[in-house]
């Protein structure tokens, strides 16, 4: 049977782009893999966090903000379809010292984005994103969900003060 060189060509290059995707996916299943998240804040079990029960919780603790040696720690709770604190009340951190993230989720993945800033995490039931950020100015930065999380996500936003 005779076949065309041109289609030979595009058999041969089919050929090869299956053999990239599977590889591609034997790389993401067994290989160092890309963080899509900050993991090193550990994990916590997600209806912990619905029921309120932070004593239970190893690696968070009540959504709020506590001082540290160095800056402050700020617990958060990414939630439909709000940050707790953040929505109802802003975030204040201090400029000039360490200020970190940990940041979980109750229900479904979520987006952690300080606008004007680097911030920029995915919110995970059962994970905690942990960050460090210093702010050098006094300022204000809008946080933004940028994950889809249903009917509210275009509302859910909240805000960090920055101050003296
Ligand atoms: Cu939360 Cu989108």
């Amino acid at each position: 049977m005779h076949v065309h060189r041109f289609e030979r060509l595009w058999f041969a290059a089919s050929l090869v782009l299956i053999v990239a995707f599977l590889g591609t996916i034997v790389y993401g299943a067994v290989g160092p893999g890309v963080a899509m998240v900050d993991d090193s804040g550990g994990t916590v079990e997600p209806s912990v966090i619905a029921n309120g029960d932070y004593e239970a919780a190893d690696n968070f603790r009540e959504p709020g903000v506590y001082d540290t040696e160095s800056g402050v720690d700020v617990y958060v709770v990414a939630r439909q379809y709000l940050f707790q604190p953040g929505t109802t009340e802003p975030i204040r951190v201090p400029a000039g010292e360490p200020v970190t993230f940990h940041v979980t989720s109750p229900d479904v993945t979520h987006g952690f984005n300080l606008a004007g800033t680097n911030v920029n995490s995915m919110v995970i039931p059962g994970q905690v994103a942990e960050f460090t950020v210093t702010f050098e100015e006094t300022d204000e930065h809008g946080i933004v969900c940028h994950e889809y999380c249903g009917s509210g996500h275009h509302t859910m936003e909240g805000k960090v003060v920055v101050v003296e």
